[in-house]
């Protein structure tokens, strides 16, 4: 089972969909507004509110954990899996002092997007999109997206 911290915002939307396609459990911790919407993904959810590591803990062993959040909680994913090189952040700063991979962009992203663009085709992953710009409100388009309870993307809209 792998746990994804961050669950219901746009790369969570879409790595719950992924591990779905590819057959992975996942437990999504998220709001309480977004726990239907993280089920609705094929994953178990949890909220994120005090408590949230014993919650996990009931529904079994954590095989590896992916914190899409960077809120403080990677002490707790590491707890769970008990191995930092089970543990990846893409948010947390403080990751490599604990031993734990901080991931950014990179890695082989034409494979990555000819695999995604592949599960688009057969209807197995939608970006769902929050909300969309023009570009003249590019500067209300900033604010909003680090108002941190989106549901998948806000998209500017350029048109040439
Ligand atoms: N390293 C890289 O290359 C890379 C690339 C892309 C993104 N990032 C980073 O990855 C993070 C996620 O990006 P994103 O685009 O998916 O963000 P996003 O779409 O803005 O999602 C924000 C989500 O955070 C959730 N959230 C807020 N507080 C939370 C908490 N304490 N615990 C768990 N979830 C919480 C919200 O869900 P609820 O409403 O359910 O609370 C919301 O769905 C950001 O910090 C971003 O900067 C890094």
């Amino acid at each position: 089972m792998v746990l994804v911290s961050d669950a219901a915002g746009g790369v969570g939307s879409a790595v719950l969909q992924i591990a779905r396609a590819r057959g992975i459990k996942v437990i999504g911790t998220a709001g309480p507004a977004n726990q239907d919407y993280v089920r609705s993904l094929g994953a178990t959810a949890i909220t994120y509110d005090a408590g949230w590591e014993e919650r996990v803990r009931r529904l079994g062993p954590v095989d590896a954990a992916l914190d899409l959040n960077g809120a403080g909680v990677i002490r707790g994913l590491l707890d769970l899996t008990g191995d930092p090189d089970k543990v990846i952040t893409i948010a947390d700063l403080e990751a490599p002092m604990l031993g734990i991979r901080f991931a950014g962009v990179g890695g082989s992203m034409p494979e990555a997007l000819a695999a995604a663009v592949d599960l688009i085709a057969q209807g197995r992953l939608h970006i769902p999109v929050d909300r969309s710009y023009a570009l003249t409100e590019a500067a209300s388009a900033h604010p909003d997206s680090q108002a941190e309870h989106t549901r998948g993307r806000r998209v500017l809209l350029v048109r040439t």
